[in-house]
């Protein structure tokens, strides 16, 4: 999509007015230019219109240009949430209603929360990007192809330079998470580890980030047991992604993303119920986001070291796959005795959070959809986190708020680790009280991989697809890349 930011105002996009419920519209900047008889039009619709009751409304005017009126609730209840839901409207009723151009004005989306029209530039760019995301690629007849807003122009009467400048930051980031929404959405069969890694590839060479794929020899020199145990039952074999982004000097110890790549979970030998199965192959979400991350950063040129890891592998069942009651050994020497095939991402996270302190990291950030547990705590409303670090919990919280990827803290307690022991391994990679404490016994299985490296989990499960009322298509939604791109520019 195509922004640009713009000191006049036009005649031909059609230009969208956001309307708080005690809002006048004869101030707005879109109604000011208009002629008289388009006005009394206006007029007459606002005087019977109740904007709650309908809040999405297009107007032919008499002059024949057309208008696209929203409201947006009450100034009060106009809160950081629903800014960037009202953002995603915009798109989402031009889009329906076969608009291919349209013209906003940043200041209607200023709420109490955030008045900084820099940041809600920004962030408009993103969630249009968002809401103008479907993944059509395997749709092969027209009229299934959604109408696509082409271009946005943003009537920025003072600054437009500046306003350009935060909205390309922002088309960057929606374009990112929308690349990352392609790769998890794309099926299983199609996106194989290798496949995964291939795109890691694409994403590297175009934006100055080094890449090495480790295919199974080099893991098995390495150790790698738990990605490979994991991948074993798979005729397609794991891989070992590694992408290296250095924008500061050398010397900066870099932060270390590690993504769960499992790009098809069946459950292994323990089967998964049939129920969800059919999302499964966007259990590698965590490794899409990671790959997409390290990338957006990169676009935006931050001055930080980033080094992305994703071990990727296919969990299926067959003759040849790992079996409950096997021990594997880990990277770092320490193993793991299988409880439940099901309980693969853990498996094979601790390959990659081994691997990560190679670099002796600052911080270590994983993301990974990685139990049912979190779903059930959270609903589809935030990601888990679990942290070492205090300090930085209210700030992903915060950020998460404000960029529309929500993460809530839980407790990272060393109690749990009695219930993780194995009768033949050092681990255990389920919890001794099953589904009891489920979300908090695979944080705590992961923690043993890195401490004492300051580290943050983010499990995904919950925010894998979109729900009803995110004004997103259906399928991936590229949580968490908004909030690890301006946490780790914060950073
Ligand atoms: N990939 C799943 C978790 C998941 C569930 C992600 C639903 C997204 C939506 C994970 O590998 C898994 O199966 N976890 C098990 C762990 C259990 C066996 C200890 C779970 O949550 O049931
Ligand atoms: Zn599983
Ligand atoms: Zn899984």
């Amino acid at each position: 999509m195509l922004f640009l930011a713009s000191k006049n105002i036009e005649k031909k996009p059609v230009s969208v007015v956001l309307l708080r419920e005690e809002g006048k519209v004869l101030r707005h900047p879109f109604y000011r230019v208009l002629n008289d008889a388009d006005k009394a039009l206006i007029d007459r619709f606002l005087a019977a219109t109740d904007l709650k009751k309908s809040p999405v409304n297009t107007l032919f005017l008499p002059s024949g240009s057309r208008i696209l009126i929203i409201g947006t609730g009450d100034k009060n209840s106009f809160t950081a949430k629903k800014v960037l839901l009202a953002m995603r409207q915009v798109i989402a009723a031009a889009k329906k209603a076969g608009i291919k151009n349209v013209q906003v004005y940043i200041p209607d989306f200023v709420s109490k929360d955030s008045k900084d029209l820099n940041w809600l530039a920004e962030s408009f760019a993103t969630q249009a990007e968002l809401a103008n995301f479907e993944f059509v690629v395997y749709k092969t007849s027209k009229e299934d192809k959604p109408n696509f807003v082409e271009k946005v122009l943003v009537y920025a009467e003072r600054n437009p330079a500046q306003a350009q400048k935060y909205l390309d930051r922002g088309k960057i980031v929606g374009e990112e998470m929308n690349a990352a929404r392609t790769l998890a959405n794309t099926p299983a069969g199609d996106m194989t580890p290798e496949g995964l890694a291939k795109a890691a590839e694409a994403a590297a060479k175009a934006n100055k980030i080094s890449i090495k794929v480790l295919e199974e020899d080099a893991m098995r020199r390495l150790g790698m047991g738990g990605v490979l145990g994991v991948g074993q039952g798979a005729s397609a074999k794991p891989r070992f992604i590694v992408m290296e982004y250095w924008g500061a000097s050398k010397r900066e110890p870099p932060v270390v993303l590690v993504g769960k790549g499992i790009t098809f979970d069946s459950g292994g030998i323990n089967i998964k119920p049939e129920r969800g199965l059919h999302e499964m192959h966007m259990d590698m979400s965590g490794g899409a986001a990671v790959i997409h991350t390290v990338t957006a950063l990169a676009r935006l040129k931050a001055r930080k070291n980033i080094i992305g890891l994703i071990p990727a592998a296919e969990n299926m069942v067959s003759g040849a796959s790992y079996r409950p009651g096997d021990v594997l050994k880990t990277m770092g020497g320490k193993t793991i005795e299988v409880g439940n095939t099901d309980a693969e991402g853990r498996i094979v996270l601790a390959d990659g959070l081994e691997y990560a302190k190679k670099y002796k990291p600052r911080l270590v950030i994983d993301a990974a959809t990685l139990t049912g547990a979190a779903l059930v705590a959270l609903g589809q409303r935030a990601s888990a986190m679990f942290s070492t670090e205090r300090r930085y919990e209210n700030l992903l919280r915060e950020i998460g708020e404000r960029t529309g990827d929500p993460v809530w803290p839980m407790p990272l307690w060393e109690e749990f680790e009695e219930e993780l022991k194995a009768n033949f391994g050092d681990l255990s990679n389920i919890g001794k009280y099953d589904r009891i404490g489920g979300l908090a016994t695979s944080a705590v299985f992961l923690w043993q991989f890195i401490k004492p490296i300051p580290w943050v989990h983010l499990d995904i499960a919950p925010r894998m697809t979109s729900m009803e009322g995110d004004n997103l298509a259906k399928g991936s939604i590229g949580a968490p890349v908004n909030l690890l791109v301006h946490f780790l520019e914060k950073f």
